[in-house]
């Protein structure tokens, strides 16, 4: 089955469900069950894992959803969880303790950086940020206590595309997992286990559901054991998505595939255009073909979602604010992967750790929504016309 009629037909049953097309929503806390036997049984074997026992450990809805991803992605199993942030969190504490050293790209969404210096480090679980253009380099940076690899690629605010089969290897030789926060991606433009990535995120409150109005995380394990170790983790925080959250993401699935073509042709359109402008230093979008990722993202890659960065010839942040406090279409807010274009400024320096982020100009991270783009290109020539009469 293709990618876009799994979108369509997986997580459905109408058949099931008196022929009606969407899986129903089932809210759950207590699930009877009809003899004492069946009780005390009610966690015996796979139904531990993929039982309907008790509203934290799954209920039909979230099965749905969860089982859904798995197979779009090819991975064993999956999880839902509370936002994408608990996705990430959560598949990191199932598989560390006390003592171990984890490698974290320096390009890392911030929260989860935030995580790892804060929570990690308070329970003694130390971090390496590495380069994310390392590739098989990675081995300098193992230590004996090293238990794993994260990766995100793209990083969703600098978009450094990592070589994520080198690493994957790399790391494997060491027996060491590899994570992966696939959201750039989605499970439709990068399969991360045909990569060697072994848990692969995904915050489904990007694309996935694609409505801005809901938070929700899918950790999805390339083999049942390493999804019976995540669950466990899951299941003892009590983690779970709401129902109605996952059956707003099934619904926001079965346009995906419809919508990031929209978006990918619209963002590519914007992104060439912004290459020819004076105001821009450097457009940091894989998919052109000059972006230093380009080759990796061409080899690994089968598309691109609409989120890329704009390196401005100016650092007056008075100047930007001017341009972006004006758009009409542009709204500045955080999140990305929803209908809406949104643009918000950006000081990755701050952050990084390892590789410092030199650029002089400042970066703004442009989400392009289903606006027609002839709009959008309107509304940004507008924003210049602001950036360059404001006080630099
Ligand atoms: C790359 C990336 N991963 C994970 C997340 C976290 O997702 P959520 O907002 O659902 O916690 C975000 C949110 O912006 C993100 O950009």
């Amino acid at each position: 089955m293709k990618d876009d009629t799994a979108l369509v037909h997986l997580g459905r049953e109408p058949e099931k469900h008196q022929g009606i097309v969407n899986p129903p929503v089932y809210h759950a806390s207590t699930v009877l069950f009809p003899t004492v036997e069946d009780y005390l049984n009610r966690s015996k074997g796979d139904r531990k894992y993929r039982g309907i026992r008790y509203g934290t450990n799954g209920t039909p809805t979230t099965f749905a959803l969860a089982d859904t991803v798995a197979d779009l992605e090819g991975g064993g199993g999956a999880i839902v969880v509370s936002s994408g942030l608990s996705a990430i969190t959560l598949a990191i504490l199932a598989f560390v303790k006390q003592g171990d050293n984890i490698l974290v790209c320096d390009s890392v969404y911030g929260p989860t950086r935030a995580f790892c210096d804060t929570v990690l480090t308070r329970y003694g679980i130390e971090t390496t940020y590495y380069d994310p253009l390392i590739g098989n380099d990675i081995s300098l940076l193992f230590k004996e206590n090293t238990r794993l690899v994260f990766t995100e690629s793209p990083g969703s605010m600098t978009f450094e595309v990592q070589d994520i089969p080198a690493i994957s290897s790399t790391a494997h030789n060491r027996d060491l997992m590899v994570m992966m926060d696939n959201t750039w991606g989605t499970p439709l433009y990068f399969k991360p286990f045909d990569h060697g990535v072994d848990v692969s995120i995904q915050a489904g409150t990007k694309y996935m559901s694609g409505g801005s109005d809901l938070v929700i995380g899918i950790i999805t394990a390339k083999t049942e054991s390493l999804f019976r170790n995540i669950k466990d983790t899951t299941m003892a925080f009590g983690e779970i998505a709401a129902p109605d959250d996952c059956y707003l993401t099934l619904r926001g699935l079965r346009s995906m595939g419809a919508r990031l073509r929209q978006q990918q042709a619209a963002a590519m359109k914007i992104a060439e255009w912004l290459q020819k402008r004076p105001e821009v230093k450097r457009v940091l979008y894989p998919p052109l073909s000059d972006d230093p990722g380009h080759a990796l993202w061409k080899r690994d890659f089968t598309g691109a979602c609409s989120l890329f960065g704009l390196v401005l010839n100016t650092d007056s942040l008075a100047a930007v604010s001017r341009m972006l406090d004006g758009y009409r279409y542009f709204r500045i807010g955080s999140s990305w992967g929803g209908f809406e274009s949104l643009a918000i400024p950006a000081n990755p320096a701050i952050t990084r750790t390892t590789v410092p982020w030199t650029e002089k100009g400042y970066l703004v991270r442009i989400h392009i929504g289903l606006e027609d783009p002839d709009d959008l290109i309107q509304d940004l020539v507008d924003g210049f016309s602001r950036l360059n009469k404001a006080p630099q």
